[in-house]
């Protein structure tokens, strides 16, 4: 009797016949298709309700796969590859013409990561034997809302019709660090795990922002990763004087996440003092007060410090969209 087929390897076949598949990575879990097929990457589309002109990010299972999405690639991304692939990077090269081009949303660049997740590693790897040489996954949620960190969120915002591989809660928690590297110097899309000052390292130049001009991208609209909860960001002065008395009428329904001002008597979750640990549970925590039914988030404003630049910009734009009119 065969033996019994892996779950990964089960999902490698549902890949290859052009299925979508939630899969697990160190940043959040992705929404994957084959890549090299614009049929099954309109899937990915149609399920988030993303629009077709914003571009994916196409996984690959090692760096030589990259040729086969990527056209001459710029000193800049082969020297980030080689510091920090596998993980939590993506790269913006020249697209190979006539290749991904779903995928991709029609531009001439193409975004480019090889996860670290061993689970990842090992779908791209079993699918790239199968005849599929990249995966195209956006964050595994409905376009807008908060990425999921875990194989349940995944459930929860797509239910039990997809399959989905279960890698546990992810390391990381906020999505890849995106780096332009079809412009020089090379512009960070957006900020991610890895400090800015290790990209720069590593590339031997500064980065630049991201300009008007900057290909779209819609993890970097102001508002983006938007719990249901309306998100305040509050000082910690202002903070510690809202929650100094205990809720009123007019308080049902807030939820604070602070770090250092103490709080009792509130719906509280404390927001970790290391910054890579408030990544990991960030939309964690913003997708338990959505389920607590708060209504308002109250978030203590992150530190300052290089080091939390990534979790900065995720509660900016969670705030953001607690501006815009009708949401
Ligand atoms: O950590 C991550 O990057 C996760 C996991 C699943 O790998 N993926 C992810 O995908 O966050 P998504 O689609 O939610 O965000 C990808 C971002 C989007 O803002 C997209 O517009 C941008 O990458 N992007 C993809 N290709 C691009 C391109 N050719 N030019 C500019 N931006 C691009
Ligand atoms: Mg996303």
């Amino acid at each position: 009797m065969p033996a019994a087929a892996s779950p990964v390897d089960e999902a490698a076949e549902a890949l290859a016949r052009g299925e979508l598949v939630g899969m697990p990575t160190e940043t959040v879990y992705g929404l994957a298709a084959r890549a090299d097929d614009d049929a099954s990457v309109a899937r990915i589309f149609a399920a988030k309700g993303r629009p077709i002109d914003h571009p994916l990010i196409v996984h690959v299972g090692d760096a030589a796969a990259a040729a086969v999405f990527a056209g001459e690639l710029p000193g800049s991304a082969r020297r980030l590859m080689a510091a920090f692939w596998p993980g939590p990077l993506t790269l913006i090269v020249p697209r190979k013409p006539g290749v991904a081009s779903a995928a991709a949303a029609g531009q001439a660049s193409i975004g480019l990561r090889m996860p670290s997740h061993p689970m990842a590693l090992a779908l791209l790897r079993a699918a790239a034997a199968r005849g599929v040489p990249g995966v195209a996954a956006p964050s595994a949620n409905r376009f807008g809302r908060v990425s999921p960190t875990r194989a349940e969120h995944v459930r929860a915002e797509f239910g039990p019709g997809l399959r989905v591989l279960d890698g546990g809660p992810c390391e990381v928690g906020i999505e890849s660090a995106i780096v332009d590297c079809t412009r020089d110097p090379p512009a960070l899309l957006r900020p991610g795990q890895i400090p800015r000052a290790r990209l720069e390292a590593a590339l031997g130049q500064r980065l630049a922002e991201r300009g008007d001009d900057s290909p779209r991208a819609s993890g970097t609209l102001p508002t983006h990763y938007a719990p249901k909860a309306a998100v305040r960001i509050l000082g910690s002065a202002e903070l510690a004087r809202c929650v100094a008395v205990p809720p009123g009428p007019a308080d049902r329904g807030v939820a604070v996440y602070s770090r250092l001002v103490p709080v009792e008597g509130w719906q509280h979750r404390r927001m970790p003092e290391e910054a890579d640990v408030a990544a990991q549970e960030l939309f964690d925590a913003l997708r338990g007060f959505d389920e607590a039914g708060a209504e308002t988030i109250w978030l203590e404003q992150p530190p300052a410090d290089a080091a939390w630049e990534g979790v900065r910009d995720r509660v900016m734009r969670a705030a953001a969209a607690a501006e815009v009119p009708g949401r």
